[in-house]
């Protein structure tokens, strides 16, 4: 069975924007447009979520810079974004001004960064486009990547989200046999993939739920109403690393169990039944 070459999908689209186009559109279009909108709306989710200025921000499918360019004043810290487009990558860089950032061109659903070295990981409107496997290949990356104490961040087109529903009409409408492919989980999908990988899942938010406060210039004094929340439009899924070792350790009849193939790890243990059970992750 052939694999959907992705890469050629992205690079035809590409090909057609720039000559249609011109640079500065086809590069806001390649990610979904909304650029200045989204890449806010991305900040105010991870600064919300616990980004902080000093953090190490690892950002999987970071294309021409949405998310890096509205970091670019908060973020002291390191921050690497990957892509498979090497092109989109370069005007990222451009627009983003900060040389000490690093833009790596990427094609093996591989982090190129080392074990427990990132704060967080987002993957925006990257799972979005990505078979079920390197879905998981990329999660397990990111498990390996990312702090005891960080975060993994993605967002997913969602089969429970009605508002998702044009959305796959459309994709199935569309028989051009070279299109970027559009995939959908469900949020059972999504806990599942992510528990294997080795996470507790936090939160999912539907794509449709208001829960984003706008950060920035606002001015926060009790006069004035309170900040208005924004909905993301795909759902987001916010991960932290289970503590395997350790689980394990405290609670040796789950070690059994998971020698004994009734659980795959102490993290599918925990996610079934051992938050109810008051087991302490
Ligand atoms: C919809 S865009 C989102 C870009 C960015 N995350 C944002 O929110 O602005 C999806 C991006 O994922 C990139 N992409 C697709 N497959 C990828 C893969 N296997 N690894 C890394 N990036 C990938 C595409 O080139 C594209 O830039």
């Amino acid at each position: 069975m052939s694999r959907p070459d992705f890469l050629s999908s992205y690079r035809e689209q590409l090909g057609r924007l720039l000559e249609s186009e011109g640079v500065a559109s086809a590069m806001e279009l390649i990610v979904g447009g909304r650029f200045a909108e989204t890449g806010i709306l991305e900040k105010d989710c991870l600064i919300h979520l616990g980004l902080e200025p000093p953090h190490t921000l690892v950002d999987i499918g970071c294309g021409s810079g949405r998310l890096p360019l509205q970091l670019r004043h908060y973020l002291t810290g390191r921050f690497i974004g990957t892509d498979i487009l090497p092109e989109a990558l370069d005007y990222a860089r451009k627009i983003c001004g900060r040389p000490d950032w690093k833009f790596i061109p990427c094609s093996d659903c591989v982090i190129p960064c080392a074990d427990g070295s990132a704060d967080v990981v987002t993957f925006f409107s990257v799972f979005t486009h990505l078979l079920d496997e390197d879905i998981f290949r990329y999660l397990r990356e990111a498990r390996r990547v990312v702090r005891p104490s960080g975060k993994v961040v993605f967002s997913f087109l969602d089969f429970d989200c009605d508002a998702h529903w044009d959305c796959f009409e459309k994709t199935v409408a569309d028989r051009n046999p070279n299109r970027v492919l559009n995939k959908f989980l469900t949020k059972h999908t999504a806990r599942r993939l992510a528990r294997g990988a080795g996470f507790i899942v936090d939160v999912i938010y539907d794509g449709s739920e208001k829960w984003i406060p706008a950060i920035g210039d606002q001015d926060i004094s009790n006069s004035l109403p309170p900040t208005p929340l924004f909905e993301f439009g795909q759902s987001v899924a916010v991960l932290r690393p289970f503590p395997e070792a350790r689980y394990l350790t405290q609670y040796p009849d789950v070690a059994a169990c998971v020698v004994n193939g009734g659980f795959i790890s102490g993290a599918h243990h925990y996610d079934v039944c051992g938050f109810r059970e008051g087991r302490t992750a």
